[in-house]
């Protein structure tokens, strides 16, 4: 194993930021290669069959350029859709991310749990599945938000996000039947935890389940014996448009990424 084989994050904007920090906490000298797929950014709004197709074409040309050790989705999205997919074209371990309900359901106390996430994930049967094998005795309440990856991209854009914008994403959430006892909320879209702080300003009441730093967790065991350079080195982004809006080089640098490349 090459030590500066770096690890692939995969998103369709700056989401999988929310997996990589936990990874860096806990892996300072990874050297990371971050995708952010901005030609078919939001997949939310994207079909099954588009995400299915695009998502393992891609992800093989970025394994093709970076010749990463692992690849991580990091975005819920993609992986409840296409995470088979990828892993059966691609010859090296995958690891996914896909809506934390089961460590939720440990947490309810009221049993029941809200599921936000896009309007593709919460569709998803993959949910469904995830909802009868870890919350059978919970009531889940999905709701699809593309407002709130708009609101998470903007941000990071440098944009000031008010706390009002967060919570007229989320209340319908909060509006449906059963919705007002919804104690525990699974943040079910990576870019979500980048409006922690907002959503915990709009709705104080509630806890939110982020799997960011559980899967931060599986990517360190799944390469624990393998060799890290002796410094961090400079992460790349990596673009799939040469245009749109995009994160601050600033906002970057604290994840650690410093060189932009289109693919
Ligand atoms: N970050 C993504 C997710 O976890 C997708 C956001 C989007 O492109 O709609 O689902």
């Amino acid at each position: 194993m090459d030590p500066n084989s770096p690890i692939l994050f995969f998103d369709s904007g700056v989401g999988g930021l929310s997996v990589l920090a936990p990874t860096r906490l806990l892996l300072p000298n990874a050297p990371v290669v971050y995708a952010a797929d901005s030609a078919g950014f939001p997949y939310g709004k994207r079909s099954e069959a588009e995400i299915a197709s695009r998502v393992p074409a891609l992800l093989g040309r970025l394994v093709e350029r970076f010749q990463p050790r692992l690849a991580v989705i990091a975005c819920n999205t993609a992986s409840t859709i296409a995470l088979d997919h990828v892993r059966s074209a691609l010859d090296l371990p995958v690891v996914g991310t896909v809506p934390a309900i089961k460590p939720a359901a440990e947490l309810s106390a009221s049993r029941v749990i809200g599921v936000l996430g896009t309007e593709a994930t919460v569709r998803q049967p993959y949910v469904d599945d995830l909802a009868a094998s870890f919350a059978a005795d919970c009531t889940i309440i999905r709701h699809g938000s593309p407002g709130l990856v708009e609101l998470a991209e903007a941000k990071l854009a440098g944009a000031e996000i008010s706390v009002e914008a967060v919570r007229a994403a989320t209340q319908p959430m909060f509006d449906a039947p059963g919705g007002d006892r919804i104690d525990t909320v699974v943040l079910a879209c990576t870019h979500f935890p980048l409006l922690q702080e907002e959503l915990g300003q709009a709705f104080p009441k509630v806890s939110y389940v982020d799997g960011g730093p559980g899967i931060a967790r599986r990517i360190a065991w799944l390469t624990r014996e393998q060799p890290w350079p002796q410094e961090p080195a400079g992460g790349i982004i990596v673009y799939t448009s040469a245009d749109g809006e995009r994160p601050l080089m600033s906002v970057l640098a604290r994840y650690g990424l410093t060189e932009v490349k289109t693919l």
